[in-house]
């Protein structure tokens, strides 16, 4: 495996492979790998001629009083890891190398898509996430690019961008990887104290008990976001961000009673530690 710290060196691998006539899969991280990140690398090596793993802590898609300085680093790690799950190529920048110039060219996705849910808290975060992921197409040229579910908003956000900017490629979207409790793996798992940890199970319980009414056939989305808020906010350490229901793709707001796609997404904080998840309910 190449680890590749520079553009210049990582458009070298590319033009090799693209000269040689190889399928590119791209899995862009922030690093600080886990099993969920282990389970795009690996889907990406079964489809892919060549795998690139991008390991960034992009400092755009963070907001002034969020943890960019102590967001987890294990580039070691991280190297031995996505070896292991096939990784060719790990291209690990410094921000100077993503972000050459002191004035930058933002690519942003407006509307409801990046407004309601994290956007609503996190106003810059989406418009971080597509330019840096945009450089990273740009750069990598992947034949097919690697998604977790778990960032439910972020999938829906890039398909929006991928769409619009009608940008070559496939995106693939894998499902949450959780431990075996049912906590979804997170990098920022780290940060939860041992109670943290054990009150963060809320967040799962509270998408399950969603998941069970709306299987007993409640479509009515206020009864069900009710129901995982009620739970949620019954575990005193856990202070709710949002819980709320919103129609796919669009993240449009549902009047009456559900149809089609719908995003139960939850953000919670545990301590300084906000934790995200979420579930589809499909009415078929
Ligand atoms: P990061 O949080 O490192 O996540 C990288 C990818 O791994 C994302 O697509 C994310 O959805 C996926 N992932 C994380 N936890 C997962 C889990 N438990 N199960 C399945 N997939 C999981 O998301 C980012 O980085 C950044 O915003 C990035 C896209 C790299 C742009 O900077």
């Amino acid at each position: 495996m190449i680890l590749c710290k520079t553009v210049v060196e990582l458009k070298r691998q590319i033009a090799v492979a693209k000269a040689e006539g190889k399928t590119i899969g791209l899995v862009p991280t922030m690093g600080a790998l886990h099993e969920g990140h282990a389970s795009l690398i690996s889907a990406a090596s079964k489809e892919n001629a060549l795998v690139v793993v991008s390991v960034f802590v992009n400092p755009t898609q963070f907001g002034p009083n969020e943890d960019l300085d102590s967001y987890p680093r294990t580039l070691e790690a991280d190297c031995t890891l996505a070896e292991k799950m096939g990784a060719n190529i790990v291209f690990a920048p410094t921000p100077k190398e993503m972000y050459p110039s002191k004035d930058m060219t933002w690519v942003e996705v407006t509307g409801n898509i990046t407004t309601v849910l994290c956007g609503a808290t996190r106003p810059i975060h989406f418009r971080g996430v597509t330019t840096v992921v945009a450089k990273l197409f740009n750069l990598v040229q992947p034949t097919r690019a690697y998604f977790g579910q778990k960032d439910a908003q972020q999938v829906q956000v890039l398909t929006r961008m991928v769409k619009d900017m009608f940008f070559p490629l496939e995106l693939r979207i894998m499902p949450i990887i959780r431990e075996a409790d049912g906590l979804a793996k997170s990098s920022r798992n780290v940060y939860l104290s041992a109670k943290e940890r054990q009150a963060a199970l809320v967040l799962s319980h509270s998408l399950q008990k969603a998941c069970a009414l709306f299987s007993q056939g409640e479509r009515n989305p206020q009864k069900i976001m009710e129901a995982a808020k009620n739970m949620i906010a019954a575990e005193p350490l856990a202070v709710i961000e949002y819980v709320e229901i919103y129609a796919l793709p669009e993240l449009m707001p549902i009047k009456g009673i559900m149809v089609g796609c719908n995003l139960l997404a939850v953000a919670v904080k545990f301590g300084t530690t906000r934790l995200i998840d979420n579930i589809i309910l499909e009415v078929k």
